[in-house]
């Protein structure tokens, strides 16, 4: 019999519980397509004693799982603990030192160290694979990496946190507020810890940050994301999107261009007919362009159990299969260092502003939009009470920081009032 690869989990939650399941339920079919049986040595978390409704009584425990990365039973240290610094960080350390190969599904801890985790890895001759950490269940690393090799990639484009589109699918449907999904959502446990994490846009932002650098051979910068969450989305936005045959998405679009590296994720209006705009609940869609493949588009799970579970055993078989890559596609020592650049391809822009109601209210904010250099294209004043009248804009394509200079003028005119909403209208 071939040596068996050998397991070391460290995190018993949604994840590692999953990947438990998976390696029990599976054993025969998992060394019949490597080649070898797929064996768990060691398990860690925090507490000991609770239940997890899974038979941990095979598997050697540890309390600290810097100890765990470092038992000499264990060839792939799998972290699935989460958080960016602490002991996700200090045991991915300790395994690499030890000579261990690591799978993580944890996105923070990438997204912020990972040049630095890929360097140590590849200098120490280890892998460290990461396929459930961007958009769950869908092998997106996977189709980036090997499938796409051949590819110059020209855009990345994708709905990449589940949560986001729960909520923002759950307004439309049920006609309820942000606050009012927001707390539905988090009594449910669709939300991080950190709710900020998902709604601010964070957690799909380090998932970009990853793809980027597999896709443009950069090093991962995502300091450099342009964040936007979804937090001021209201139901009324989402309302007068959908007559204008629009759904808002969290969207992430990452592209190198001559001036730099663009890597935005924020709200954004997209055809309800689209592939994106019809995407529901927490599934996650990626875009990927490429000079030769044209466009391809992977759908599926974004988060849970099975899904997340299922892309971290695609890594574990991947190594059982002595399959090798480096961290993002090439060595981490020639990734370049991009230079950001603020995304400047000019689109369309929804605006949702309030306005006094005092005589010119809307001369200035036309004058204020025309000084900018920005067109009208549509406008429409609605639900007009005793002192203030909502109103709606939708511009010709114009630039981000245009738009951010009119936002500005808005200000000195003295007729708006609270922060408009400004969305940008993508075509995909
Ligand atoms: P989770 O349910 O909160 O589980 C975290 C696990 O880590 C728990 O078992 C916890 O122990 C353990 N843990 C935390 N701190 C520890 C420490 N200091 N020492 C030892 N164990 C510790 O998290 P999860 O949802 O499984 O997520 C795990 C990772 O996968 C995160 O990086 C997350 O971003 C990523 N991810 C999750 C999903 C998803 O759908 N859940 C999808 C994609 C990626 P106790 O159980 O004893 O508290
Ligand atoms: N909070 C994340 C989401 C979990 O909602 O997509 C998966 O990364």
């Amino acid at each position: 019999m071939n040596e068996p690869l050998r397991l070391g989990i460290a995190g018993l939650g949604t994840v590692g519980v999953g990947i438990v399941r998976i390696v029990q339920k599976h054993a025969d079919l998992l060394e019949k397509r490597s080649g070898r049986p797929i064996v768990i040595s060691a398990v860690s978390a925090r507490s000991r004693t609770k239940n997890r409704d899974v038979d941990l009584s095979g598997y050697a425990w540890e309390d600290d799982p810097v100890q765990l990365a470092q038992r000499n039973d264990i060839d792939v240290f799998v972290e699935v603990m989460g958080g960016h610094e602490g002991p996700a960080k200090d045991a991915t350390e300790a395994a690499i030192k030890s000579g261990k190969d690591v799978v993580t599904a944890n996105k923070a801890l990438l997204a912020i160290h990972g040049q630095d985790l890929a360097e140590r890895a590849e200098d120490a001759g280890r892998l460290i694979r990461f396929e459930a950490a961007v958009a769950g269940g869908i092998p997106v690393v996977k189709a980036l990496t090997e499938g796409l090799a051949g590819n110059e990639i020209t855009r990345v484009m994708g709905v990449m946190n589940g949560s986001c589109n729960y909520i923002l699918t759950r307004m439309e449907d049920a006609g309820l507020s942000y606050e009012a999904v927001f707390d539905e959502a988090n009594q449910l446990g669709y939300l991080e810890a950190d709710p900020e994490l998902d709604v601010g846009g964070i957690d799909a932002g380090h998932k970009l940050a990853l793809l980027s650098s597999i896709a443009f051979g950069t090093q991962v910068d995502f300091d450099a994301v342009e964040l936007e969450g979804i937090g001021s989305i209201t139901i009324e936005d989402i309302h007068q999107a959908a007559d204008m045959g629009f759904k808002i998405k969290l969207l992430g679009v990452a592209q190198l261009t001559g001036r730099g590296l663009e890597q935005r994720m924020s709200p954004c209006l997209v055809p309800d007919t689209s592939p994106l705009g019809q995407l529901q609940g927490g599934t996650n869609m990626v875009v990927l362009e490429g000079d030769a493949v044209s466009q391809i588009v992977l759908r599926g799970p974004g988060a849970g159990e099975g899904p997340t579970a299922s892309a971290v055993m695609g890594d574990v078989m991947d190594v059982a299969r002595g399959l090798r890559f480096s961290t993002f596609g090439q060595p981490a020592k020639t990734l370049r260092k991009a230079r950001a650049a603020r995304a400047a391809v000019p689109a369309p822009y929804y605006l949702r502003l309030q306005l006094l109601d005092k005589p010119g209210a809307l001369a200035k904010v036309a004058h204020a939009l025309g000084e900018a250099g920005i067109s009208i294209d549509r406008m429409r004043q609605y639900g007009h009470d005793d002192t203030a009248a909502p109103v709606l804009i939708v511009t010709h394509k114009t630039t981000r920081t245009a738009l951010d200079e009119a936002l500005v003028d808005f200000q000195s005119t003295g007729v708006v009032s609270g922060t408009p909403v400004a969305i940008r209208i993508e075509a995909v």
